[in-house]
C-alpha cells in the first residue's frame, strides 16, 4: 500500500470536526523552527514526524473547547499546536529502539528509521522545548490564564502527567504496587488530552459551574481513548492503524484487552462513553456539538 492509501486508511471520515482539523495541519505546516542552515537537518526530522497526518485529537479537542465556551478556536492555536508538538515528540521517543522499538509509526517509517537514533532523540527534545516557546510567545490572553495554561501543559507532560506515566509503563509498574491499570493511562494518555480542555478553560476563563463537567467530560475521554486504542491493537488492520497491528502482545503489555478480555473491554468502552457523554450535556448552555462529535469519534474510530 502507499503512503497516501495509507493515509487516507487513517484519517478521520464524517463526523468528525474535519474543519478544525484543517486549522490546525494548516498552522502546524506554517510552522518553522531552525535559524541557521545548520540546524535545517533538525527541522526536516522535526517536521517529518510533525506533519505525517495523524488525526490531531489533542488540538482539536482544545479548538472545540474554545467553540463551547464561547470563544473563537482560532484564539488558541499555538496552544493546540503545543499539543501536537508534544505529542508528536512522545511518539517518537515512544517508538526508539530503547522504548517500544518500533519501526513504523503514521504510516511510514519512524524517525530513528529514517534519520538514525541519534537525530530521532533530538527531534523529540527540539519539539517539546519548541511547544513550549509556541504558546509562550504566540498564545494571546490575559498573562495570568497564559501562565496558568503554560504550567498545566508542564504538569500534564512531566513527571505527574506523561512522562511519569512512560516511566511506570516501561518499567512495567502497572498491575504492582497499588498502581493499577487506570492511573497507568491517566498518566500517560489521559493527562495530555486533559490538558487540551483545561488548559482552554484556563484561557477562557470559563465560568465555574461548568468547569467540573468540562473536566469530568476530558478525564473520561483519556479512559476511553486508551480502551479503544487497546481493543484496536487487537482488532485493527495495519493499515487503518499505520503500525502494525499487536504490538501490546508483542511488548507483554498489560491492557484492558489482555486484563479484562475483548467482550468486557467493549463494554467498558460503551460505558464510558455514555459516561462521556453525560458530563457534557451537564456542561450546560454552549456549543458542545464539536466536542460531541469527538466523543462518538473516539468511541467508534477504526485507527
Ligand atoms: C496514539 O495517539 C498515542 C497514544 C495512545 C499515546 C501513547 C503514549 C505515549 C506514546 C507516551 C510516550 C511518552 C514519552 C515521554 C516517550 P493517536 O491515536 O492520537 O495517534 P495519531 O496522532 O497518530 O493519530
Ligand atoms: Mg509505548
Amino acid at each position: 500500500m502507499g503512503r497516501a492509501q495509507a493515509q487516507r486508511a487513517m484519517a478521520p471520515g464524517p463526523g468528525y470536526p474535519l474543519h478544525l482539523r484543517d486549522l490546525v495541519d494548516d498552522y502546524l505546516a506554517a510552522l518553522r523552527f531552525a535559524r541557521e542552515p545548520a540546524t535545517a537537518g533538525l527541522e526536516e526530522a522535526m517536521r517529518y514526524s510533525l506533519l505525517a497526518g495523524g488525526k490531531r485529537i489533542r488540538p482539536v479537542l482544545a479548538l472545540a473547547t474554545a467553540t463551547a465556551v464561547g470563544r473563537d478556536p482560532r484564539e488558541v492555536l499555538p496552544l493546540a499546536a503545543a499539543l501536537e508538538l508534544i505529542h508528536t515528540f512522545s511518539l517518537i521517543h515512544d517508538d526508539l529502539p530503547a522504548i517500544d522499538d518500533d519501526d513504523v509509526r503514521r504510516g511510514r517509517p519512524t524517525s530513528h528509521k529514517r534519520f538514525g537514533e541519534d537525530v530521532a532523540i533530538l527531534a523529540g527534545d527540539g519539539l517539546y522545548a519548541e511547544a513550549f516557546k509556541l504558546v509562550l510567545r504566540e498564545q494571546r490572553g490575559e498573562p495570568a490564564n497564559v501562565l496558568a495554561a503554560i504550567a498545566e501543559l508542564a504538569d500534564a507532560t512531566g513527571v505527574n502527567g506523561m512522562v511519569g506515566g512512560e516511566y511506570i509503563d516501561v518499567r512495567a509498574l502497572a498491575g504492582m504496587r497499588g498502581v493499577g491499570l487506570r492511573r497507568l493511562h491517566r498518566l500517560k494518555t489521559g493527562r495530555l488530552i486533559g490538558a487540551a480542555v483545561e488548559c482552554v478553560l484556563l484561557l477562557a476563563e470559563t465560568p465555574a459551574p461548568a468547569r467540573p463537567h468540562f473536566r469530568a467530560f476530558a478525564a473520561e475521554l483519556g479512559v476511553l481513548f486508551q480502551i479503544i486504542d487497546d481493543i484496536l491493537d487487537v482488532t485493527g488492520t495495519d493499515a487503518e492503524l499505520g503500525k502494525p497491528r499487536g504490538s501490546d502482545e508483542r511488548h507483554g503489555k498489560l491492557t484492558y484487552v489482555s486484563r479484562y478480555g475483548l467482550r468486557r473491554a467493549r463494554r467498558l468502552a460503551a460505558e464510558s462513553h455514555g459516561r462521556a457523554r453525560t458530563e457534557l450535556a451537564r456542561a450546560g448552555a454552549g456549543r458542545t456539538d464539536e466536542l460531541e462529535q469527538i466523543a462518538d469519534f473516539v468511541y467508534t474510530r477504526t485507527a
